[in-house]
């Protein structure tokens, strides 16, 4: 088997010639400099899915930078379901950004550390959107759960068809210690590459990732995570929501 062509499934849509894509169609790059940054979506629209992308992050000092890799609807209610890579110094780490949006309402933050170094190889970040539930995982491991929580009256992204999105953006002013430490320019471009896409649809023949649910050992790995790597949650914010967590945190979604 050949290895999959990210060529076929994205279009790089800007950044005016930052957007690459190299080794007949197997890799493509995205890169930044003080100019521009760049982006690529997909050609395909997803209602439901399970996809992996393999990336290697902005090596050396990526302060200020920011690597997006979501999906997305359009329009003022539309949903969204983010992986966004934080860059910092030359061996500080990079804090992975996650976020779920229903009906144009976000604000639901989770953020971790890695328990490795994203910039000296590639590693694989998926997301299973299925109408149960949305995990992110890295590598394999889950590191997020957001379960369905319209039992409890609260939207779930289920009837807006997403794209993919990816792009490699200056965010100095709050991507890195909270906006204190600014993009090094010396150091540009700066640039990221992906390859390796992989998708599960309902087009496809093999469909048990609509009804996928974490297995013990899952479970058991998306808790070391929380417990070792989770920095940031919106949930146990408690300056943030002084009158009482959004609903879904009180179901354990989040
Ligand atoms: C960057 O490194 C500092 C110092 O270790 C750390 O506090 C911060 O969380 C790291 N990540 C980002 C994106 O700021």
């Amino acid at each position: 088997m050949c290895p999959p062509l990210v060529a076929e499934d994205f279009d790089v849509t800007w950044g005016d010639g930052r957007g690459k894509i190299l080794n007949n169609g197997q890799l493509l790059t995205l890169s930044l400099d003080k100019t521009s940054g760049s982006g690529f979506q997909s050609k395909n629209e997803y209602l439901f899915g399970k996809i992996d992308m393999q990336i290697k992050l902005v090596p050396g000092n990526s302060a200020g930078t920011i690597t997006a890799y979501y999906l997305s609807s359009q329009g003022p209610t539309h949903d969204e379901i983010d992986f966004e890579f934080l860059g910092n110094l030359s061996g500080d780490p990079y804090i992975l950004h996650t976020n779920v949006f229903s009906q144009g309402k976000g604000n639901r933050e989770q953020q971790f550390y890695l328990w490795f170094d994203p910039t000296a190889d590639f590693h694989t970040y998926s997301i299973l959107w299925n109408p149960q539930r949305i995990i992110f995982s890295v590598d394999g491991t889950p590191i997020r759960e957001f379960k369905n929580p319209e039992s409890i009256g609260v939207a779930y992204p289920k009837n807006q068809a997403m794209r993919i999105y990816s792009s490699l953006w200056n965010a100095d002013d709050w991507a890195t210690r909270g906006g204190l430490v600014k993009t090094d320019w010396s150091q540009a471009p700066f640039t990221a590459p992906y390859r390796n896409f992989n998708s599960l649809t309902r087009a496809g023949n093999n469909n048990s990732w609509l009804n996928e649910e974490l297995d013990s050992t899952s479970q058991e790995r998306l808790k070391w995570v929380q417990k070792n790597y989770l920095i940031y949650n919106y949930c146990s914010d408690v300056k943030r929501f002084p009158q009482g967590f959004p609903p879904e945190c009180g179901i354990g979604s989040a």
